[in-house]
């Protein structure tokens, strides 16, 4: 039997292992410098989490985390922030978070993993750091795949469109085609979930909790509908700066969900009325952190923090908006498992793919070095 293992560089609360375990990909460890995402990602995968920046890292850490597995798998979701449609107003260029990506590049180089994946925002691939990851690994020997893909195609109750990339030693990889003709909805995803006030948190789960909301904002999602936007509020309820001129251009906050259609694209701030359209459907406040994490395709009793520890709004939203949906852990899994599957030679039974990747490299002459 082919042994799988993967490590999950960048791991956060473990969406994309999640999906990957759920999938039977196997996640030995994941790697990220925020010690909050402890919690989340060993209690639900039971794979290992070390606290560690990933521009740290030495490559020795991956080869003995890999040990003896005959496929190794480097997946790495960098931090989207440097490169999204927002960070593009500011120079994020060559900040440490921009350049982790060539952190990620230095250690494939080094460790040579069979399988590397990543996810990240669509305007990734503006940046020449992008550019960059895609040239070295092509020089180091990999097929590689990628494109941007709306993960509500593959049954996420959200619209949300992201870069993967799937890059393979063994031969030509690509991602699956949609699953979904019809988007899965909010009512289907939330529907059920007991009702709760603003400021109110249902005691068998304190992950169901929504943040408290202001009297104007109570006032103004009283007057917002489905799909609407501030400029169905009276004239007394709409914010100053909504009122200028160039505010007018900017409808996207303080809207209310629809219930037949996906979510909106989930942010770390999406438990604020006022951050987006992230308001219930029906219930005057934002959607919950469980709300938003099942939005995010976790599953219903994900555990994000200890049994009696405080809720942290701002970590927990970050947590939870910045990961990988577990949806779309679950396709990069199965395209992997797919992928090592069709790809004859690791068919043969006493043969590793470790072996057979060597043979199909030596047979291109495809070069080694950078
Ligand atoms: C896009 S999120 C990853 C989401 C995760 N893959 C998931 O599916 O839940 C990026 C993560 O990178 C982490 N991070 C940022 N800088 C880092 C660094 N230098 N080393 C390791 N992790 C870092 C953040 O704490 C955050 O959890």
């Amino acid at each position: 039997m082919t042994k799988l293992a993967c490590i999950d560089l960048f791991c956060g609360a473990g969406g994309l292992t999640h999906g990957l375990i759920s999938e039977g990909v196997p996640v030995v460890a994941g790697i990220d410098v925020d010690p909050a995402c402890r919690h989340p990602f060993e209690t639900n995968n039971g794979a290992r989490f070390i606290e560690e920046d990933v521009s740290r890292l030495m490559p020795a850490v991956l080869k003995d985390l890999f040990g003896d597995a005959d496929v190794r798998i480097l997946a790495g979701c960098a931090p989207c922030q440097p490169f999204s449609t927002y960070a593009q107003r500011y120079d994020t260029v060559g900040s440490p978070r921009w350049a982790l990506l060539y952190e990620f590049a230095r250690l494939v180089k080094a460790v040579r993993p069979d399988l590397v994946t990543m996810e990240n925002v669509p305007t990734v691939e503006k940046h020449a750091v992008y550019d960059d990851f895609v040239t070295a690994l092509g020089r180091y020997g990999y097929r590689v795949w990628h494109g941007v893909v709306d993960c509500s195609d593959y049954g996420l109750p959200q619209r949300r469109r992201r870069m993967v990339l799937l890059a393979s030693r063994i031969g030509p990889i690509e991602l699956m085609e949609r699953t979904h003709e019809q988007s899965q909805t909010v009512r289907e995803a939330i529907g059920k979930l007991p009702p709760i006030p603003a400021g109110g948190t249902l005691p068998s789960d304190p992950l169901h909790t929504a943040s408290k909301l202001s009297k104007l904002n109570l006032q103004r999602i009283r007057e917002s509908r489905p799909g609407g936007t501030w400029r169905d509020w009276p004239k007394r309820l709409i914010a100053e700066c909504h009122r200028r001129d160039s505010g007018r251009t900017y409808p996207g906050v303080y809207g209310r969900m629809v219930w037949d259609e996906p979510a909106p694209t989930l942010t770390t701030q999406f438990y604020g009325f006022g951050n987006g359209r992230f308001g219930h459907p029906e219930q005057d406040r934002a959607i919950s952190l469980r709300e938003g994490a099942i939005l995010q395709g976790f599953p219903e009793d994900y555990s994000f923090f200890p049994d009696g520890a405080p809720i942290h709004f701002k970590s927990l939203g970050r947590m939870i908006g910045n990961a990988v949906p577990v949806t779309l852990g679950r396709i990069i899994g199965r395209s992997i498992l797919r992928h090592l599957a069709v790809v004859p030679e690791t068919k043969m039974v006493d043969e590793t793919a470790r072996s057979v990747a060597e043979r199909e490299r030596n047979a291109k002459r495809e070069p080694l070095v950078a």
